[in-house]
């Protein structure tokens, strides 16, 4: 008997296997993932497609490994998806670009947009904020999504581009609904939502590049119609695709970000009174929430080279997720990985992704956040939950269905 238990157990895989197939695991990933981060580095998804990387050392070396790359609209494949606006939407987004087309765009697009125009934009989001605050003041209760972070960020990043106010309304709608795009489960009604808000806002930016460019401005689409490296210069359709990708990473991941940290100092009411004692505290408290409830779950490469990791041989073409979202709670990296400090040191978190790709808006997204978070404080002193909030199932850049609070 014993000697048949060896022999079973050995049978058995190395890896972990990850089964989030289910709506109520996305209510809370971090018990299902760290059970799978304790067992291997490794985890197979339960349809038997796919690894998960779930460990933090492994992270770091794959996300400047060349053996692995970024993938294209290939990804889509798994959501049944293999043409139509949105397929073609990802296929040029900065993200899914490799080698020396990649550092093409991001040297352009690098010289537009630096960490000094996100920087001048600080006075701007705190008078915004405060203007979202105002409107609901004296009403007691609000919904933190529909109410303030669904429009901050979209405010911000459609100033910076030039878009006209009356138009924020319905180009906040299309990002948030491409943002939809990238979920585990594409229903038909999500697919068409997807494709429809593709289309119209590709429209939208086609024009907006136009006017630009017969009458060109201080803002960002026509810095970026003049940005020039070695002579080189964006096309006509890789400008609109720039635009819409800075639109759409400039709305919809900030606006997950403001709910979630919002929500995740709500349920630490002692770290809440930490950040509300000592404001100097917002900038490690943004970084914190990045790193203990981060808004994008993971980033997919595909291997084009092979090579072995833990024991596992990883063969040409397998499409690798690296779970950020796990990766920032590995107790081999963090101590205490699952206590929210908004103090932490040395928190060098996967939020922003890291590498080639890190995220071109990160320094614009700090901003926000910290100065978002900044203004609820000191404005609703009484800020609490008024119920406990759902996550939106399935997706890749994390979501709440709302979040109700009194003040
Ligand atoms: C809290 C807010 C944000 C989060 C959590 C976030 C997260 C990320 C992550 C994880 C990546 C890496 C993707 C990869 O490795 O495949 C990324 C890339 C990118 N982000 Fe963000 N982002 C945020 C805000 C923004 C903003 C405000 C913008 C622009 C205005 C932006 C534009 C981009 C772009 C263009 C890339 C592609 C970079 C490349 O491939 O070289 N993001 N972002």
């Amino acid at each position: 008997m014993p000697q048949l238990q060896r022999k079973t157990r050995s049978l058995e895989p190395i890896w972990a296997t990850l089964d989030l197939t289910s709506p109520g695991a996305w209510q809370n990933l971090h018990p299902v993932l760290a059970q799978a981060r304790e067992r291997h580095p490794l985890a197979r998804d339960s349809s038997g497609e796919g690894w998960s990387v779930l460990r933090y050392a492994e992270l770091d070396g794959l996300l400047r490994d060349p053996r692995v790359e970024s993938q294209g609209p290939e990804m889509l494949a798994r959501q049944g998806l293999d043409g139509g606006p949105f397929h073609e939407f990802v296929g040029r987004m900065l993200f899914t670009q490799n080698g020396p087309d990649h550092a093409r765009l991001r040297a352009l697009v690098g010289r537009a947009f630096t960490p000094s125009t996100a920087a001048r934009m600080r006075p701007r989001v705190r008078e915004i904020a405060h203007e979202l605050i105002d409107r609901v003041q004296g009403l007691g209760a609000m919904d933190v999504v529909r109410d303030f972070a669904h429009h901050l960020p979209v405010r911000v990043i459609s100033e910076m581009i030039g878009v006209p106010e009356g138009d924020y309304t319905r180009f906040a709608q299309w990002t948030s609904d491409l943002g939809l795009g990238f979920s585990l489960v594409l229903t038909p009604d999500r697919r068409r939502t997807v494709d429809a808000a593709v289309e119209q806002l590709h429209a939208y930016v086609s024009d907006l590049v136009e006017e630009r460019r017969r009458r060109p401005g201080s803002d960002l689409v026509s810095a970026l119609i003049q940005a020039e490296e070695a002579g080189d210069r964006l096309s006509h359709e890789e400008l609109i695709a720039m635009v819409m990708n800075l639109l759409f990473g400039g709305h919809d991941t900030t606006k997950s970000l403001l709910q979630i940290a919002t929500y995740t100092l709500l349920s630490h009411p002692q770290e809440l009174e930490r950040v509300r004692r000592d404001s100097a505290l917002l900038p490690s408290a943004v970084e914190e929430v990045l790193r203990y409830e981060p808004v994008v779950t993971g980033v997919i490469r595909v291997v084009c080279e092979p090579f072995e990791m833990a024991g596992v041989k990883l063969d040409l073409g397998e499409p690798l997720v690296l779970s950020l979202i796990s990766a920032n709670r590995d107790p081999r990296r963090f101590p205490q990985p699952d206590r929210f400090d908004v103090g932490r040191r040395d928190n060098r978190h996967f939020g922003f992704g890291f590498g080639l790709h890190f995220c071109v808006g990160a320094a614009l997204a700090r901003v926000e956040g910290q100065e978002a978070l900044g203004v609820l404080v000191e404005r609703l002193p009484g800020l609490c939950l008024a119920e406990r909030p759902r996550w939106v199932p399935f997706t890749a850049i994390r979501r709440l269905e709302s979040l109700r609070v009194t003040f």
